[in-house]
This record gives structure tokens, sequence and C-alpha cells, in this order.
């Protein structure tokens, strides 16, 4: 339907008037998300995250993304026909003329500890990417593994059977696979790992994820089978708490 790697249809098919306007008014702005007006760099970022997840191939899925800020995701998404929902606090307003610039249906909550998600319906896939929800109160620390417990639970009755989990880990310096094996180990999930290398050429960035499932049944299907590897090693680090964590094991 598309190219599999340009962002030039996807920018045609926003309103590019108002695009330049809201650039303007945020080009020498200092507020945290200011950078998110660079769409075109930002549709670029998210480009892999669809082509990775193999939405660009799919039939339409019913997609939740936590943390969703501009909308970048799931306005990609949606021009493959998936049905698309953010969450996201909406304390910003480059996010918020964002999410409707793109037309993205987003609902408004803060994601807490202990803390069920709002009613949103089931989905086939949730994602959440850079989103640092995972803070106690007082932003002091990260969750616990109770808390995350908690969280993961509840995003199973989110999740229709058979639903996946995708977590983006790409990271210039630490890898974070050992990580989010153990956390799966812990949580009793399936998980697989799934990269995609760069493409200079068409200005696509790497990205790596991994793919958490209550169900291997989930990743049976032909798409995924192809794109997502088992990781067989024993994971070479601790559960990772706040009282244990080792930055030095995952260095790259
Ligand atoms: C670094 S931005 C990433 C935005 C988007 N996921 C992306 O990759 O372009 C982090 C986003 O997470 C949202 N966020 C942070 N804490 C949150 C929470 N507790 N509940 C919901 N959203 C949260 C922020 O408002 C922000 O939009």
């Amino acid at each position: 339907m598309f190219p599999r790697t340009r962002v030039a249809p996807f920018l045609a098919k926003i309103d590019n008037q108002r695009l330049r306007e809201i650039q303007k008014r945020y080009v020498d702005s200092t507020e945290r998300y200011a950078k998110y007006a660079d769409v075109e760099r930002w549709l670029k970022i998210n480009l892999p995250r669809v082509q990775n997840l193999k939405l660009d191939r799919s039939p339409p899925k019913q997609i939740l993304d936590l943390g969703c800020g501009g909308g970048f995701f799931l306005f990609l998404a949606k021009q493959w026909g998936h049905g698309c929902v953010g969450l996201d606090v909406g304390d910003f307003p480059l996010s918020n003329e964002l999410i409707d610039l793109f037309g993205i249906d987003r609902v408004t909550g803060r994601i807490r500890a202990h803390q069920p998600l709002p009613d949103l319906g089931q989905f086939d896939l949730i994602t959440a990417f850079s989103a640092a929800f995972n803070r106690s109160e007082d932003e002091s620390r990260g969750w616990n593994a109770e808390e995350w417990k908690f969280f993961l639970d509840d995003l199973d009755r989110h999740l229709k059977p058979g639903g996946i989990l995708a977590v983006h880990i790409s990271n210039r310096y630490l890898d974070l696979v050992p990580v989010v094996q153990q956390a799966a180990r812990h949580l009793s999930l399936e998980v697989r790992q799934v990269e995609n290398d760069d493409d200079d050429d068409a200005g696509v960035y790497r990205s790596d994820w991994m793919l958490l499932s209550a169900s291997p049944a989930a990743f049976e299907g032909k798409l995924l089978k192809e794109a997502a590897e088992r990781i067989d090693a024993v994971p070479r680090v601790r559960l990772w708490t706040d009282d244990y964590s080792d930055v030095y094991r995952i260095l790259k």
C-alpha cells in the first residue's frame, strides 16, 4: 500500500499548513517535549515500530498505546486500517496539538502504581514507547516487582486472548534483553525478540523490541513466527529491582 520505508506519503496526509504554524510556535521553545514538533523525524522513528510489529502487513488490529505523546505511532498504524486508542496525561500542549492534528482518539489519564487502567475495551496489542509511567508518586524511584506485577496482570484484562505486550528496548549503550527476559521469567510470560536494522538511505533508524505474552500460541502466526526469535540463553542478570540493578553487566 505504501513504500515500506518512506514517510513522505504520510506527511502528505496531514494538514501541512497547520503543522507549519505549530512548528513556528515551537521552534525556539524550551518546553519539555518541544522536540516532537519535528514531525518528519518522529515519523521516521515510528515507522520501523509499525513495520517491526508487522502492522503494515497484518489484518486490522485493535491497538492501545500507553503514554502515546503526540500520537506518531498510532497515526502511522491507522494508515493500515488498525483501530487505535492512546492513553496519556494530556499535560503537554504540543502533544495535545499533535494528537488533534493527527486525528488520534486519546483518553486522558495517568497510569499509577496499583491502580487499574480505565476501561478502554480489549486490545490485540498494547504498546508503550519511551513512556516512563513506572515512577512512584513522588518520582523518587521506579516501580518494584510487585507494582509491575499488578500493572501487567491488569494489562492482561485489556488484552484479547493471545494478546502481546511489546516492549521497545532500543538503546545505544545498554543491552536490555536480559533485563526484560528476567522480568518475563518472574511473571511467567513467554518472551521473543525482534530486531530491525538501520536503513540510512531510507532514513530508517534501528529499532529493537521484546514481545511478551501469557500464551506461547500468540507467536504462532506466520508473520511473527518469521520475525520474532526465541531467546535460549539464560538471562545473565538477576531480577532488576530498586534493591538490585547492575548497569555494568548490561553495557554493550
Ligand atoms: C518521552 S514521551 C514518549 C511519547 C511517545 N510514546 C513517543 O514515543 O513518541 C513520554 C510520554 O509518556 C507520558 N507519560 C509519562 N508518565 C505517564 C503516566 N504516568 N501515565 C500516562 N502517560 C504518561 C508523557 O506524558 C509523554 O507523552
